[in-house]
């Protein structure tokens, strides 16, 4: 076997057994908490990110703006698992609230992930610019937040918002979540 080729093999079977050799060793995979935390921060970064290109801030860019889209919809349809009741001191979630009201939390969490992916589309479809289309205030048949609100919205309904609205609607979600289910704000 030629020398590179071997000490290929041999720095994964070195990574092999780091892997496997059990607690106190390596770095540890992530809890269930940081997992979460990690996903609200990135939400949050996502968020700054589609804010700053629609108040002109930061130049639009078609893929910045999916790339920041994609990370509402991977991490909107794993809320409910990373809340499944773990409760730890490092935590700012109530836990018990959550367990209590599970429906509801998760039904905030689908609103998040629905919303998520109306508006991933609309990015996945976006051309180099901004179009007024995209933006608040372009006409919404039916009627904008109330329409968000009404709990029988369909898909059909999502799509007619302007790219712009359904992002604050998603803020709309945070906000909703946070001040229910979230101790510390
Ligand atoms: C379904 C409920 C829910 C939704 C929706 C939600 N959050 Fe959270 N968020 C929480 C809870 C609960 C915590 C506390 C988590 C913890 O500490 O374990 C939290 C924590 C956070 C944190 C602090 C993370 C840290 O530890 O540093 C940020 C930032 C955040 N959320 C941003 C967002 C953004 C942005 C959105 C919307 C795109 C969002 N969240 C949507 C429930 C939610």
């Amino acid at each position: 076997m030629p020398k590179p080729q071997f000490l290929a093999v041999v720095s994964a079977v070195v990574v092999l057994l780091q892997m496997t050799s059990g607690p106190g060793s390596g770095a540890q995979p992530p809890s269930t908490v940081e997992r979460r935390q990690q996903a609200m921060k990135d939400m949050a970064a996502a968020a700054k990110t589609i804010a700053a290109m629609f108040s002109g801030d930061v130049a639009y860019d078609k893929t910045g703006l999916q790339e920041a889209a994609s990370a509402f919809v991977l991490h909107g349809s794993e809320l409910s698992t990373l809340f499944a009741g773990h409760a730890r001191s490092e935590s700012e979630a109530d836990d018990q609230r959550i367990a209590a009201e599970r429906k509801e939390f998760d039904e905030i969490a689908a609103g998040l992930e629905e919303l998520a992916l109306v508006f991933y589309r609309k990015a996945a479809r976006a051309g180099d610019v901004l179009t007024p289309d995209m933006r608040m205030g372009s006409s919404v048949p039916g009627g904008g937040s109330l329409l968000g609100a009404r709990p029988s919205r369909t898909e059909a309904d999502l799509s007619a918002i302007p790219a712009e609205h359904l992002f604050h609607m998603m803020l709309e979600t945070c906000t909703t979540c946070h001040s229910k289910y979230r101790l510390r704000k």
